[in-house]
């Protein structure tokens, strides 16, 4: 049987690659998310827990999802947060324009995953980008490491230290694209099933400000953000640590050398902010507000800085 199958590849590949399992360290410049992250042929996945996860099964996780695409902004990529990808819980993403779109999904068989209808996961994003190459996202998964629908479940218990997770990858966009909820796929041209092994850096005690950055405004595509199981009705609580930090007064220039030149609209930095609450609270994708500001630095972001919000 594949989920057999699946589970002993799993189980070998634990065994014989434990010490190269841990993951590599990558810090999000953006957000400073640090994540712990596992690059798989085709797709990279990071993963940040709270800070009892190793004592404590975890119940959500912040996740990032950096997947190929040899043709801008085209193909879907997918993780099983339980390896196999039959009767575990599966997250499809897929670019759309200048986002990704998420949908939490289900399969109780070796073929087209149908919608995972179960309210207590929940998908929201901190960001996501999409350039000539490849499509990111960053989210918070709540309620993703347990599931069940249709009288089947499952659990990805974090305290034994480590996960075995499936990837799936396709070049060929989803039907129906506009939709998060009820894209559909064909089967994916590459898969595997890998282990994800923790060191004490997986579980972060900046976790709960990391994950208050997960927001409402999550993309769904054109249909507003139902049917899709993934969708986070929760009230956005902002850091209450700034992010910004008051070491120095920065300011940035605006191309004309004098003031704010070339610049419509300013707005400067204030203690709790981050790059992405910027744009995102200006109408601005991340990538925008970049564009607009070269040379804008992140990642420490300093209190004080002036950024422009729209060119003049
Ligand atoms: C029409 C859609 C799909 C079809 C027909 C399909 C079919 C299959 C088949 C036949 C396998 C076994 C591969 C093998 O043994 O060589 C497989 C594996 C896998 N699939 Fe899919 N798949 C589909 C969609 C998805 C989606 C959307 C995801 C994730 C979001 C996914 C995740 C996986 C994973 C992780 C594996 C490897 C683990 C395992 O063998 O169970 N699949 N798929
Ligand atoms: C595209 O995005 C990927 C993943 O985020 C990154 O590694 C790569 O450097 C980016 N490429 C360009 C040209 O910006």
């Amino acid at each position: 049987m594949r989920f057999t199958k699946a589970i002993i590849a799993a189980a070998s590949l634990l065994a014989t690659s434990l010490a190269q399992d841990e993951g590599i360290p990558y810090t999000d410049p953006a957000s400073g998310i640090v994540f712990n992250t596992w690059t798989q042929p085709d797709l990279t996945f990071g993963l940040a827990l709270p800070p009892t996860a190793l004592t404590t099964d975890a119940t959500e996780f912040l996740g990032l999802l950096t997947c190929k695409s040899p043709t801008p902004s085209t193909g879907w990529c997918g993780l099983s947060l339980g390896g196999s990808m039959v009767n575990n819980l599966l997250l499809l993403a897929y670019p759309s324009d200048s986002h990704v779109l998420t949908s939490l999904r289900w399969a109780t068989t070796y073929g087209p995953p149908v919608p995972y209808t179960n309210p207590s996961a929940k998908i929201s994003h901190i960001s996501s980008t999409v350039n000539s190459t490849h499509y990111s996202v960053i989210f918070r998964c709540v309620g993703c490491l347990s599931w069940s629908q249709g009288g089947e479940s499952g659990t990805a218990p974090t305290t034994p230290g480590f996960l075995v997770l499936g990837w799936a990858y396709a070049t060929a966009s989803p039907g129906n694209p506009g939709c998060a909820g009820s894209s559909t796929v064909r089967r994916h041209d590459s898969q595997g099933v890998f282990g994800a092994v923790f060191n004490s850096a997986v579980a972060r005690a900046e976790y709960s400000v990391w994950a208050a950055r997960a927001t409402t405004n999550t993309p769904q595509g054109g249909c507003g953000g139902d049917g899709d199981g993934g969708v986070t009705t929760s009230v956005v609580t902002l850091p209450s640590r700034p992010t910004a930090t008051a070491t120095a007064t920065a300011s940035i220039g605006f191309g004309n050398g004098n003031g704010n030149g070339g610049c419509a609209k300013t707005y400067t930095v204030v203690a709790g902010d981050y790059c992405y609450l910027i744009a995102t609270s200006n109408g601005l994708s991340l990538d925008q507000l970049l564009g607009i500001n070269p040379g804008l630095v992140c990642n420490p972001l300093q209190i004080g800085t002036v950024v422009c919000l729209r060119r003049g």
